[in-house]
């Protein structure tokens, strides 16, 4: 009796999802419907069931059924390129992508992944990564996703997914939920309070399935002390009721711990399949599912539902029509019988350079004007002399740092390092480089001291937990820099009086050593910039371009000053509750070092006018559920602009951020959350008008009682500027009624 009503459950989900989504899904799922009939059972079950790792050419494969024309799917990581498998083009990080604050190049880094995963065969491409979201500043995958800020990462995953998928490709949201940290990331439970689940963890997730995502990977942790792939809770009633998703859940990598219960919560495809399972071999589904769906305790309604599903994620991208074979295998040093790289690295090398946030320019030290003499210092100037791919899935932190390490990787297929980029310039500009590409601070005393500029190249790396790197287990130790950046940078300063400092970092770094330095007079950011770094930093060290990135998490003083770290226990209770990032140090009247949304120009850009046009009933939202959530949650509510000038003399480009301060009626709330943005190229005395279009869900909470997303009455402050500290123009408007009062 139970069995039928959880597979009740699933199938209203999805028919209720696609039966009001986009004419795609309804499509896919009529086409879908059609094929499962020709199935037999051992068909069906073998579409749902990886068939273990190694076991075919990708990480992740699944049984080809004879009796229609669908091929064993091949998924593959990662979110910034197609690992194990070359050639292929290594893409800036998520979190470069967030740092761009640019919609259209997010969609062009989606478009052009999505390319090469469909150009070499791969149906399922695993990212983009919204979890991590990352609350804990030293969390090891932070990388991987686009900021800790959720309309930042939710605005990037809508526009990933949809790049990657109108290149064919399906994606993959991950990891679905509460994947915080590395450490006991199989055993940890993440016990989430309800209001900030919603409105920091799974509203990037709102984005994705918006944006027609055709699957979404459970995570390994538990959430509220049941396993996320185990969870009626997180994939029944939130992923497939709340949201309205209509694709397909994948396990993580054996996140799966059942045979019955899995299929009963709503998962639909597990992975690899075995093998990692005690004891080896072993394994949840394939025969063991056609067994309880024989016995009865798993309905053959819900298999047929996890096999429609997937079918129509695969019909909804027409992977049906011409798809390529898989041209790799991951297993045998994964050479591709084709070549997909196009030109991407021209992608790259504008998402790289668009992301670099420049920190600290004291006396207009930046750009650079032919300098006659340059030292380059530190090992993180110059590539890995064994080779950009030396060590397996980027397990080392030797030479420069352009990629974090674990399965979000790729291969390089080049890396064109600081120190090459800069040669190539200095050439033109008759610079004498002096180089010293370790990190020994008397080596970097000695070079520095010979020339007029100094760089000094320092790090900070993470990665996936499967892998120790430097003490560094995943997660970071501490948010210092790598390899006694601190002192090479001292023992630079202490002999040079124009010191510039680059950061290749996966997150943030202190840097109150430094600052503290007065011969620094430059520090830029330049996260984790794929292959080509080296030229990417040129443009912007040279000011062939203005600087434009900002940052998408706030830089510290201190660790300890942002409330949240990772820990060594069995349970995470979240109990920082909406307080991350700069929600926490504005509630707590904590000055940042630089704050979420900094990043200094060439150019200056002034604001002028604040145009309020919002109106909006208070009260829940009503709507019926889309692929997303309620269809009136994303309705526009009215819009909010300013115009922006350049008042500079160079052209360069600005993100016009807008903060939104719910009314007192809303329980305790973040004073102020980013709630729109838009980037502004400008050249010099130029303006342009920068308008933010809010929907309903901008400006609602999550109501606990309700268990709805509620628009508050009362007067919402709005703040729009350069940064979340640096606030241009004051506005407000008021909503009306009696709701929360
Ligand atoms: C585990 C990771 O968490 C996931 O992101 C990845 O896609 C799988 N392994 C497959 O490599």
């Amino acid at each position: 009796m139970q069995h039928l009503l959880f597979s009740a459950l699933a199938l209203s989900a999805s028919a209720h999802a696609y039966g009001s989504g986009s004419a795609g899904w309804d499509s896919a799922y009529s086409r879908a419907t059609a094929a499962l009939h020709k199935l037999n059972q051992t068909e069906k079950v073998g579409i749902v069931t990886g068939v273990t790792w190694t076991g075919g050419p990708c990480v992740g494969n699944t049984y080809a059924p004879s009796s229609i024309d669908y091929p064993s799917l091949c998924l593959q990581d990662s979110p910034l390129g197609i690992r194990f498998a070359n050639p292929v083009t290594a893409f800036p990080a998520g979190i470069n992508a967030g740092a761009t604050w640019d919609r259209s190049l997010l969609y062009a880094r989606g478009a052009a992944m999505g390319a090469e995963a469909k150009g070499l065969g791969v149906h399922v491409q695993l990212g983009p990564v919204a979890g991590p979201l990352g609350k804990n500043p030293n969390g090891g995958r932070n990388w991987e996703g686009f900021s800790v800020d959720p309309y930042l990462s939710g605005v990037a995953m809508e526009e990933t997914i949809q790049g990657m998928q109108d290149s064919g490709v399906q994606a993959c949201a991950k990891h679905w939920l509460g994947n915080e940290q590395e450490h006991n990331r199989d055993t940890i439970s993440s016990n989430i309070g309800d209001r900030a689940a919603h409105e920091l963890y799974v509203w990037p997730f709102m984005n994705a399935v918006k944006a027609n995502v055709a699957s979404v990977m459970c995570s390994y942790n538990k959430v509220n002390e049941t396993w996320a792939c185990e969870s009626d809770a997180i994939l029944n009633e939130l992923m497939k009721k709340e949201l309205g998703f209509p694709g397909y859940v994948v396990s993580d990598w054996n996140a799966q711990h059942s045979t019955v219960n899995s299929a009963l919560v709503g998962l639909d495809m597990t992975m690899p399949g075995s093998d990692f399972n005690s004891p080896p071999g072993s394994i949840f589904w394939g025969s063991n599912l056609a067994k309880a769906v024989a016995d009865g305790s798993v309905p053959q309604s819900r298999l047929d539902n996890m096999v429609t599903r997937i079918l129509a994620a695969w019909y909804l991208l027409g992977q049906d029509q011409g798809y390529p074979e898989v041209s790799f295998s991951s297993w045998n040093g994964g050479k591709a019988t084709v070549d997909v790289t196009g030109d991407h690295a021209s992608v790259v090398r504008t998402v790289a350079r668009d992301s670099i946030v420049l920190l600290k320019n004291a006396g207009d030290a930046l750009p650079l004007r032919r300098p006659k003499s340059l030292a380059i210092i530190g090992e993180d100037a110059a590539v890995n002399p064994d080779g950009p791919n030396a060590c397996s899935d980027r397990s080392c932190n030797n030479g420069t740092l352009a990629m974090g390490w674990g399965s979000g990787t790729a291969q390089f297929p080049y890396l064109v390092a600081p120190l090459d980029a800069i040669q190539v310039q200095a050439k033109k500009d008759g610079t004498k480089i002096i180089q010293s590409t370790t990190d020994s601070t008397s080596d970097a005393a000695s070079a520095a001291a010979a020339a007029e500029t100094a760089v000094v190249f320092i790090n900070s790396d993470a990665g996936e937990g499967y892998i120790t790197v430097e003490g560094n287990a995943g997660d970071r130790n501490n948010l210092d820099p790598w390899h006694n950046g601190n002192e090479l940078v001292k023992s630079v300063a202490a002999v040079n009086k124009h010191v510039i400092v680059v950061v290749h970092s996966v997150g943030p770094v202190t840097l109150e050593t430094i600052l503290a330095l007065p011969s620094v007079k430059a520090i830029v950011w330049a996260g984790l910039p794929g292959q080509e770094s080296g030229n990417a930093l040129v443009d912007v060290l040279y000011g062939t371009i203005s600087p434009s990135g900002k940052l998408p998490y706030t830089i510290a003083k201190a660790a300890g000053d942002y409330g949240t770290t990772w820990n060594n226990a069995q349970v995470d209770d979240f109990t920082e509750g909406l307080f991350i990032d700069y929600r926490h140090f504005d509630q707590n009247g904590i000055t940042p070092r630089y704050e979420f949304g900094y990043g200094l120009s060439y150019t200056k850009f002034d604001y002028t006018g604040i145009a309020v046009d919002v109106h909006a009933r208070a009260g829940p939202s009503t709507g019926k559920v889309i692929p997303g959530g309620p269809a009136d949650l994303f309705n526009s509510v009215g819009t909010i602009s300013t115009t922006v000038r350049n008042t500079g003399k160079v052209a360069g480009a600005e993100v016009a951020q807008l903060y939104i301060g719910l009314p007192n009626s809303a329980p305790s709330t973040p004073p102020k959350q980013l709630r729109g943005f838009q980037k502004l190229r400008l050249e010099p005395k130029q303006s342009s008008r920068a308008v933010f279009e809010l929907t309903r869900r901008d400006i609602s909470y999550w109501d606990v009682t309700t268990q709805k997303w509620v628009v508050p009455t009362g007067k919402f402050s709005i703040y729009v500027g350069s940064s979340s500290r640096d606030i241009r123009q004051h506005g407000s408007f008021t909503v009306g009624g009696s709701w929360g009062n």
